[in-house]
């Protein structure tokens, strides 16, 4: 490799490409925390509802925090407005793929224009960094390589490029990005790193740690730190299973000891249901499939995931011990978290869907999922009056499937069950 780049010293201005549920969200807290930021997507309508000062996604926070920025934050579909930044942020989707690993057509068609824009206008040593999760061993066997040709130069030399994921939730994601416990940054050479970690001194509201490693590290650290979570959850799901075949055990007194051990510690031990949504399981098939690759197996991935699907099944189970086939059930609560829309891989609808194909009737209820946001719920009945619904369910039983903290206020009924796996 020649020498360094030696450009970046600061980032001032950045462009984002992908205004998704992540994108949109760095786009506008870099603006808020004072970087001049340029949106790329190829949505007009999200670059129309950022030029408006509205929020292109539902996510708490967003519109305040775009409306806090608005003086720094445009946003384009043309890619060559990335040229006059310092930065370009890679964000589009990369969806998982059959055998479990990550699509990377929709970061290459989004590096590709912006490479070429940079190569037309002369300009060297951009700094391209990727946030999207991707394949490990992706960002150097095949998006590296891309802009290696496209810019016609070397990567370390005369462009750099930064693989750096954000640990976000859903519904809790600009604090999230603002707060983070890590921030995690893979890169081609020293210099890039430095300047991405000056960016986040700046940028972020706490001092994380601030962990900087190979490319391929760094994109092996964002996997396996969601699939040790779901290691965690399978562990705590796989052990309710084993306390429910023993009469007078108590998962959740069992779990709230084994928390205290400082080793251990109480998050994700708590008796509740199968993990779901757009990060969780994918990436922990990932990780799977990333020791395939090699030649390994990898079976606590495997386990986990195996746990996950037996979890679900168990939820149908315990719900058909509860109601015949026949009986009104209202599955409350389809999205695989509170505070989010998103019904990925969730147990309510997991459950929904089960009930009704044995012959239930299934009503759904959730306060953010609506077939307009979910379209896998247009198959439902769905409860439209939850105040209502309260007073007189009118269903033979009720099965929280997500705990929004509203459901906490449901009365079991002379008539009505009301089953909850969480105690709330
Ligand atoms: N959503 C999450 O909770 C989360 C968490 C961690 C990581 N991620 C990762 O972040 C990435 C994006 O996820 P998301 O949920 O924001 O996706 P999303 O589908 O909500 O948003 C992607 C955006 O990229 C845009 N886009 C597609 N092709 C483009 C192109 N060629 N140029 C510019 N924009 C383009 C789309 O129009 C869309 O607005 C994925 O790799 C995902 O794995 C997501």
């Amino acid at each position: 490799m020649g020498t360094a780049v030696s450009h970046m010293n600061s980032i001032k201005t950045v462009s984002v490409c992908g205004l998704g549920k992540l994108g949109a969200c760095i786009a506008a807290t870099l603006a808020a925390r004072g970087f001049e930021v340029v949106g790329v997507d190829i949505d007009r309508e999200k670059v129309t509802k950022i030029n408006e000062g509205l929020a292109p996604v539902d996510e708490p926070l967003l519109a305040e925090t775009i409306r806090a920025g608005r003086s720094r934050l445009r946003a384009t579909v043309d890619p060559r407005e990335t040229v006059a930044t310092d930065a370009a942020f890679f964000i589009p989707p990369s969806p998982s793929l059959p055998d479990g690993s990550f699509s990377n057509e929709f970061l290459l068609k989004a590096m590709q224009p912006v490479a070429k824009a940079m190569k037309d206008a002369g300009k060297k040593n951009h700094l391209f960094v990727c946030s999207s999760t991707t394949t490990p061993g992706a960002m150097d066997a095949v998006l590296i390589p891309m802009l290696e040709r496209e810019l016609g130069g070397i990567c370390g030399r005369d462009f750099s490029v930064c693989y750096n994921p954000e640990f976000i939730a859903l519904g809790d994601v600009i604090n999230g990005l603002l707060e983070p416990d890590l921030v995690l940054i893979g890169e081609s050479d020293p210099k890039s790193g430095a300047a991405l970690e000056q960016l986040y001194k700046k940028y972020n509201r706490n001092s994380p740690r601030i962990a900087r490693m190979s490319i391929v590290s760094a994109e092996l650290t964002k996997i396996s730190l969601n699939s040790y979570i779901t290691m965690k959850i399978s562990f705590t799901n796989q052990l309710r299973l084993i306390a429910a075949r023993h009469p007078h055990a108590d998962i959740h007194a069992i779990l709230d000891a084994l928390g205290n051990d400082s080793r251990i510690g109480k998050k994700y031990l708590r008796a509740g249901l199968s993990y779901g949504g757009p990060c969780f399981p994918r990436d922990n098939r990932l990780l799977a499939y990333t020791a395939r690759k090699v030649g390994l197996e990898a079976p606590l991935a495997e386990a986990s995931d195996r746990v996950n699907e037996r979890t679900k099944e168990d939820l149908v189970e315990r719900v058909q011990a509860m109601a015949r086939p026949g009986d009104m059930v209202a599955v409350l609560g389809v999205t695989y978290k509170p505070n989010t829309h998103i019904t990925e891989e969730a147990a309510g609808l997991f459950l929904a869907q089960q009930l009704k194909r044995r012959g239930y009737r299934v009503l759904v209820h959730d306060f953010a999922a609506t077939p307009a946001n979910a379209p896998s719920l247009h198959e439902f009945e769905l409860i439209s009056n939850w105040e209502a619904f309260k007073r007189n369910p009118g269903v033979k039983l009720a099965v929280i499937c997500c705990p929004w903290a509203q459901y906490r206020d449901l009365p079991p009924t002379a008539e009505t069950r009301v089953f909850t796996p969480w105690q709330l």
